[in-house]
């Protein structure tokens, strides 16, 4: 689906890892990369929440290699980095509620996983890595829109995974000389967002409802906000990230958003009018470790990287309300 190019380097003699890449957001990385010509594109994942359905479509393609494995184990992580130039390592277990429920299977995949990660980058001497950190780093900082340098406290055992990443970052890009960006995800959605099990995330949960004609189940209020963001302008940041020269690669962090923020309820409503229903949303207690609120200021993304959100809420909901109808979609 990605026909814009986000990069300005020629790509065909690079070499991707994407850790995750079976997953939501790394699937779409894996296929920019391969619909813009990409030498050799490899993922890495154990298919934990990922599905080899995501990447069916590149399993043909001769520059194209699956690893099926894991990155709590050291051999798998330097078996996957070999040869590689650069890695998006995308590869975690998400969901605050998951990691409430089992911190030590959120810790060994999101902390340890990311360290084996980052040693098997430093052993092959990859040029940079470009992770996956999260907004819930911002905690109960009351702070809106949200600061990279002001973070509160972390509300769950996820956000404190995704802390350490950055702290991990930190120190190995000055303590090994390593190119090594951080980007804080804002709730990101669109196509290959799988809307199946106790942990899947909102945008996906309501959009399956309304479609099957059942009532999106809201967790509080519905007051709560949250800076939605399509997934190609995700797809962009990592890809900016990447390339951006003359910038500090010193385990620096990135929000990455749109800048606007939507309440639950004003979410399911725009929902509804693109669905053309009108189905009522049912309340449920509120969950633990959920932020109130969340709002990212991205000006240090536009400045440092280019970044440029060109695709907003509602254009990116349209887009995949189409995936989700089984379409098509060109971004
Ligand atoms: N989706 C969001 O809104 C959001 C927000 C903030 C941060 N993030 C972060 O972005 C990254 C991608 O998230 P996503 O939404 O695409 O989730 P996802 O669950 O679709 O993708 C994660 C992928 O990692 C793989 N994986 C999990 N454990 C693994 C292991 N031990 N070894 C190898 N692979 C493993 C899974 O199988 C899956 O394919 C994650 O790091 C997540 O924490 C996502």
């Amino acid at each position: 689906m990605y026909t814009t190019a986000f990069h300005k380097k020629n790509i065909s003699d690079k070499t991707f890892l994407i850790t995750g890449g079976a997953g939501f957001i790394g699937s779409n990385i894996v296929e920019y990369l391969l619909e813009h010509n990409a030498k050799k594109v490899v993922v890495l994942d154990n298919l934990a929440t990922g599905f080899e359905e995501n990447i069916k479509s590149f399993l043909s393609l001769s520059n194209f290699t699956f690893i099926n494995g894991d990155i709590c184990n050291s051999a798998d992580c330097g078996k996957a980095c070999k040869g590689v130039d650069y890695v998006f390592h995308q590869a975690a277990l998400g969901s605050v509620p998951r990691s409430i429920q089992n911190p030590i299977a959120t810790h060994n995949v999101n902390a340890t996983g990311f360290l084996n990660m980052l040693i098997a980058a430093r052993d092959a001497k990859v040029k940079r890595v470009v992770y996956a950190s999260s907004s819930s780093v911002y905690g109960d900082s009351p702070v809106l829109p949200k600061v990279e340098n002001q973070i509160g406290r972390q509300l769950s055992p996820y956000a404190v995974s995704k802390m350490t990443n950055e702290l991990y970052g930190g120190i190995f890009s000055k303590t090994y000389n390593m190119e090594i960006i951080g980007l804080r995800y804002f709730n990101i959605f669109g196509p290959r967002q799988n809307p199946k099990g106790e942990y899947a995330a909102a945008i996906p949960l309501f959009i399956d409802a309304l479609l099957n004609n059942r009532s999106p189940a809201i967790n509080g209020d519905g007051n709560q906000t949250r800076d939605f963001t399509f997934v190609a302008n995700a797809v962009q940041a990592n890809i900016k990230a990447m390339f951006a020269g003359n910038i500090n690669t010193e385990g620096d962090v990135y929000n990455i958003a749109v800048g606007e923020r939507i309440s639950l309820n004003q979410l399911t409503e725009i929902l509804n009018r693109l669905v053309g229903s009108n189905i009522t949303s049912v309340y449920k207690a509120e969950r633990a470790g959920d932020v109130r609120d969340s709002l990212a200021d991205i000006s240090k993304a536009k400045t440092n990287l280019e970044y440029s959100p060109v695709i907003k809420i509602e254009e990116g909901l349209k887009y995949t309300l189409e995936w989700f109808k089984g379409n098509k979609i060109v971004v």
